[in-house]
């Protein structure tokens, strides 16, 4: 009979998760470890049929009936093999492939590309210790690398020279080229990876598949990686699962860092369960591969707004697989660049506590949506509640779905609904901004909407809620953003007399001081500069 060759079938079994095609036709509920429900192969009343996502199969206790995700769509549906497989493969966005039994050459292919890969790394291995290999070598040391480690994650050395290419020279140029260790230039063939720290890449089985080199004299790139080539995809590679994935299983949970060196310095350092995505971004087959083995996953990205970002897009790409609230959590990074520097400033304590404090996705959305929209207006509102809405519309488990938005509703009543009136009353305190220009900036606010986004910042530092009817202004669009301007140039003129009052009794007995007189002037000086961009909007 033709065959799909296994690796297709293993590709669909790795992007589909087998709870979810089961639960299109039979409810089940997390126990434990495993998923339960009624058993569609026989009639019961009590739940004796459990699903094992980790280890992609299906048991019945009851009656015996036992498979996996192919053979599941066979039986509860009455088709045969290639119908299914049809189905999946449908149902997981891949094309089906032509049926042919992988070729003798096709094999012998494979075969010689791993054989130059894994030849590759030990000649990258042995240079690292060489004496071309010194400088490497002592950068490697210096970010905390021991023999140990180096040897455990096979790193190397590549030299300035065309090393591959000349020590394989036996080996047919296009086997060498197709491993993209190997490039051909005007002058001929040269080697892609040159005065590079290499990071060999694994596939799940543990064998070589590709590179990744990190510049070491501070040029850029700072990291390049194999193109993608047959053997090695990059969307759907992640560095350092083949040596997580029991611990995965065991611990069940993942943690995702940004780097290769964040991950092997995780790894080695209490937080065993780590990997990293290649390169920067993160793709959905990552996450497809991840929720596999474990939807427990932590995002441990960086403390900046690059990292904000990053958890925005792993939040979005995410929430297709959510089906319950603890299982995808965000960690961020404080207190270092990232989670080796927290490792080697801080210790493993630190950064447990780090991934301890990771919030639930659901209220790192929320609390997103919070910062980027100024809930506070009518029209932020709106635009913060579309969004919501759409986020909340990829999640595909209906009742988890339902639950969500229930969630976010509560919290749109209580929190958007309270901030109002609570800022009513800061508002009567607020003894800066007259009853009346809040008033008209309240009705500029309804008017403009556009207004509202463009001065979000200083709308939102007043702490007055635009959350009431009022009026439309009266006032052209041009006449309220200037009144907004002046509004604002007014508020930061009395911020920097208040400064220059406190300054000016703070240093009573060392006014002669030179630094105290230079910051003097410095307020002085932007004193009379707003006062005269203000005079300009009197005239
Ligand atoms: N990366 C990449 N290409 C680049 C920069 C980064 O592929 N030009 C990938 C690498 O896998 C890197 C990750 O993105 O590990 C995170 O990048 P970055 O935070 O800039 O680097 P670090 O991991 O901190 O690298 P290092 O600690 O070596 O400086
Ligand atoms: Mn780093």
């Amino acid at each position: 009979m033709a065959k799909y060759d296994n690796s297709f079938t293993d590709e669909l079994r790795q992007r589909l998760s087998l709870v979810d095609v089961i639960s299109r036709r039979v409810p089940l509920t997390k126990k434990g470890q495993n998923y339960w429900g009624c058993c569609p192969f026989h009639n019961e009343k009590t739940p004796s049929f459990s699903v094992s996502e980790e280890k992609g199969f299906y048991h019945c206790f009851g009656c015996g009936e036992h498979g996996d995700i192919i053979s599941f769509t066979m039986k509860s549906e009455n088709v045969d093999f290639k119908t299914a497989i049809t189905e999946l493969a449908e149902m997981a966005g891949l094309k089906l492939p032509e049926i042919k039994q992988k070729s003798q050459q096709q094999i012998e292919q494979e075969k010689t590309y791993i054989d130059i890969t894994e030849q590759a790394a030990k000649i990258y291995q042995d240079l690292l210790y060489s004496e071309s290999g010194r400088e490497a070598l002592e950068y490697i040391k210096k970010r905390g690398f021991s023999d140990e480690m180096i040897k455990k994650y096979r790193l190397g050395y590549a030299p300035k020279n065309n090393i591959i290419s000349s020590k394989f020279s036996n080996i047919k140029i296009d086997k060498l080229t197709a491993t993209g260790l190997v490039r051909i230039g005007e002058y001929g063939p040269y080697d892609f990876f040159r005065h590079k720290l290499m990071f060999p890449i694994f596939n799940a089985h543990g064998q070589i598949v590709a590179f990744s080199g990190r510049s070491l004299d501070g040029s850029e790139p700072k990291y390049i990686n194999t193109s993608d080539t047959e053997l090695f995809h990059k969307r759907q590679t992640i560095f350092g699962f083949n040596f997580a994935r029991d611990f995965i299983h065991r611990q069940n949970r993942s943690i995702i860092v940004e780097g290769q060196i964040d991950a092997i310095q995780m790894q080695v350092h209490g937080f065993p369960e780590t990997v990293a995505p290649l390169g920067t971004a993160l793709t959905e087959d990552h996450i497809a591969i991840l929720c596999k083995s474990n939807r427990n996953i932590t995002f441990c990205f960086d403390g900046d707004n690059a990292g904000q970002k990053a958890a925005m897009r792993a939040c979005l790409l995410v929430l297709p697989f959510l089906r319950d609230n603890s299982d995808v959590k965000f960690a961020f990074v404080s207190g270092g660049k990232d989670p080796d520097e927290i490792l080697k400033n801080h210790g493993t304590s630190a950064m447990q506590k780090i991934i301890d404090d990771a919030v639930p996705l659901i209220d790192f959305l929320w609390q997103s949506v919070n910062k980027n929209y100024l809930t506070q207006t009518p029209s932020g509102r709106t635009q913060a509640e579309k969004f919501l809405k759409e986020s909340i519309s990829k999640i595909k488990d209906k009742i988890f779905q339902n639950e969500i938005e229930q969630e976010y509703n509560q919290r749109k009543f209580n929190q958007w609904h309270k901030w109002s009136r609570k800022t009513n009353t800061i508002n009567i305190e607020v003894p800066n901004i007259v009853d009346m220009s809040t008033k008209i900036l309240k009705s500029i606010v309804q008017t403009y909407p556009e207004l509202s986004e463009k001065y979000i910042e200083f709308l939102s530092s007043l702490n007055i809620s635009f959350d009431e009817d009022v009026e439309k202004t009266d006032l052209s669009l041009t006449d309220a953003e200037n009144y907004i301007k002046k509004l604002s140039l007014k508020k930061m003129l009395e911020k920097l007399n208040n400064e220059r009052i406190k300054f000016l009794s703070d240093i009573k007995n060392e006014s002669e001081n030179e630094e105290n007189k230079n910051k003097l002037k410095m307020i002085n000086d932007k004193i009379q500069e707003i006062t005269n961009k203000l005079k300009l909007f009197n005239e």
